[in-house]
């Protein structure tokens, strides 16, 4: 205690109060940011909304990227909360322990599973080239963990994606198919069979094999 005031650190509370205050004021700038030049699909060009985009880069990179690693001690329902506030769409009963590069131009549907540190960016970088693509993950789909998912990725309902895979840019992945490996390949198509009435999906969705898995 005595070390703390010494340093002139505030009580643990204190602490926490002022990094919550800092967070809140950070979110609300970067709201008006957003709101004033709100992210767009494609080429970032040269000038004023490329100097918006560096300045919501530099949020990101210094401020909101230590929240969003997984070693963060941050319970998923914040997690989806910190993420809707910055401007991502979350289904219902989607939680996440995953990494959103660009939150506002990615999408996560209802009951979707993301594994740890799988990550999503909605931004293109090549060489002097600049763009931005949608990145969607439909509901009921599965994202193991570790997996990269590029800019410009759809993923069907139901569908999974194997461990480890890298999803390449713009890929559509099919409502239902498994795909796995780097680069990510369809490993198997939707499977047929037994369709569950809640969700319309094949029973078997859950492994992508041809076999009935209980959905519920
Ligand atoms: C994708 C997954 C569901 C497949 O499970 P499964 O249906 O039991 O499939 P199998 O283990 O029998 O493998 C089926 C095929 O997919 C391949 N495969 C499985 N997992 C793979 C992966 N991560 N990467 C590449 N290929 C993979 C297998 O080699 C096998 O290929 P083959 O048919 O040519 O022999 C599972 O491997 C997976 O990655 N689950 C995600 C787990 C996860 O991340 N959970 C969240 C933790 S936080």
């Amino acid at each position: 205690m005595a070390a703390r005031k010494a340093a002139g650190l505030g009580s643990p509370v204190q602490v926490l109060a002022a990094l919550l205050a800092f967070y809140a004021a950070a979110i609300f700038g970067y709201r008006i940011l957003l709101r004033s030049f709100p992210l767009r699909e494609g080429a970032v060009e040269a000038g004023r909304t490329a100097f918006a985009y560096c300045t919501y880069m530099l949020l990101n990179i210094f401020v909101f990227f230590p929240v969003m690693q997984s070693s963060f001690p941050m319970p998923f329902p914040f997690r989806r909360l910190f993420y809707v506030l910055l401007g991502m769409r979350v289904g219902r009963n989607t939680h996440f322990p995953g990494i959103v590069m660009d939150p506002p131009l990615v999408e996560f549907g209802d009951d979707v599973v993301i594994g740890f540190e799988a990550v999503f960016s909605a931004h293109v970088a090549e060489g002097e080239r600049f763009s931005l693509m949608r990145v969607r993950i439909g509901s009921r789909a599965t994202v193991g963990a570790r997996a990269i998912v590029m800019p410009g990725v759809t993923i069907g309902e139901g569908a999974v994606v194997a461990a480890g895979a890298v999803v390449l840019k713009g890929t559509n992945i099919g409502p239902g198919e498994f795909w796995g490996g780097v680069p990510a390949r369809c490993l198997r198509g939707a499977p047929q069979g037994e369709i569950d009435e809640a969700s319309g999906l094949p029973l078997a969705r859950l492994t992508g094999r041809d076999f009935p898995v209980k959905v519920g």
